[in-house]
């Protein structure tokens, strides 16, 4: 392992462009982030100054062009992960990229094959894979521990919706959303999904249906070695955030409960009671957020694999334009009739 510290820099100050930087900054000292871009100034001005970053640019071009810089993380919108893994692949430049790589398969395509042709390393941002919960889910089905598996099942549902602004330019619910469970299910079953079945509706608000998407879904997937699974999304549920999975096997059951901020129970002459559930993604998955940075400089430094490829940010998609095709042809899809 090389032991001098990797250089990075960061394109995009936003939410997830902040929560990286402060990874990087508090957490790993085996990072320098020499610069961060964004084109609004101010907002890559301020994470700089908290997060000690010596260099500010309105373009991602002069992250590129710094020969010191060896990887970059891009935190930007998701319009414009495609281009921008093409020119850092071609400045040669190691990538982390947030998901989804793009709402388009030529768009990844494309993005990848540059990224082949750098021979740079590349890892999709899906954290909840290094999610505590999740990995010991995915350990009891790696080591054998339930058996082999037959049924999974994953509830995945947000405290309350995106504003409709948002939604439009989204990608929709099974591409802003779903996605991070589409990865999921293929990470935990170790298996390729061969087809889903979608059933959806618009029962949180009648905007969300006029913007073109949908705020409730179920959708049955179907493994290639036999397991079926389901994917249930809400975009609010009335509780807070809401992230579990149970798999069955032959052997047994593993299931993950939620995460909550304090382990109290409140038992009165009326009631027995606990606070509700970590909110939203930024407080239930903290450490997953940190972990794949830290799984992602390690795989630079030591010159190993990525935990998450670029084939996963592919497949992921994929499903989400599948899982719609299904809704809206209401009928099985297999995955190779949108691949
Ligand atoms: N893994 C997760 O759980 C997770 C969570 C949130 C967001 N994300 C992803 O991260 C990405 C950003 O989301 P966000 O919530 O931080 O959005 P955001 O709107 O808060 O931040 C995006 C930032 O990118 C900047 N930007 C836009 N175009 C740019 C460009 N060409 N060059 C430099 N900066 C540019 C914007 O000015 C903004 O500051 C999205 O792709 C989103 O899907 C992932």
């Amino acid at each position: 392992m090389s032991t001098k510290q990797l250089n990075v820099g960061i394109i995009g100050a936003g939410r997830i462009g902040k929560v990286h930087a402060e990874t990087l900054a508090f957490r790993l000292p085996e990072v320098r982030t020499l610069a961060i871009a964004d084109v609004n100034r101010e907002a890559a001005q301020a994470l700089a100054a908290r997060c000690g970053i010596p260099t500010v640019t309105e373009s991602s071009a002069a992250i590129f062009a710094n020969p010191q810089i060896e990887a970059v993380l891009i935190c930007s919108s998701t319009n414009t992960h495609a281009d921008l893994i093409v020119q850092a692949a071609q400045a040669g430049k190691h990538i982390f990229c947030e998901k989804p790589i793009a709402h388009d398969l030529g768009q990844i395509d494309r993005a990848l094959a540059a990224v082949e042709q750098a021979g740079v390393k590349l890892q999709i941002g899906f954290n909840r894979r290094f999610d505590a919960n999740f990995a010991r889910v995915r350990q009891a089905v790696v080591s054998g521990e339930i058996g082999t598996p037959r049924l999974m099942h994953i509830v995945s549902r947000d405290p309350a919706p995106p504003p409709v602004s948002y939604i439009r330019v989204s990608g929709g619910i099974f591409l802003d959303m779903t996605i991070h469970d589409f990865d999921m299910a293929r990470f935990l079953i170790g298996d390729e999904v061969e087809e889903v079945y979608t059933s959806g509706g618009v029962m949180v608000d009648p905007e969300i249906g006029k913007a073109g998407d949908l705020d409730t879904a179920l959708i049955v997937l179907r493994f290639r070695n036999g397991v079926i699974g389901t994917i249930d999304n809400s975009r609010q549920a009335a509780y807070g955030y809401d992230q579990r999975v149970e798999i069955l096997g032959s052997l047994g059951s593993i299931a993950t409960a939620n995460c909550y901020p304090n382990q109290a129970v409140v038992s009165t002459g009326t009631e027995v009671r606990q606070d509700l559930p970590l909110n939203f993604f930024m407080d239930r998955y903290t450490e997953s957020f940190a972990s794949e940075v830290r799984a992602f400089v390690q795989a630079v430094r030591e010159d190993q694999p990525t935990r998450v490829a670029g084939i996963d940010g592919l497949v992921a998609v994929v499903m989400g334009l599948a899982a719609r095709k299904s809704y809206d042809e209401h009928r099985p899809v297999r995955l190779d009739e949108v691949r």
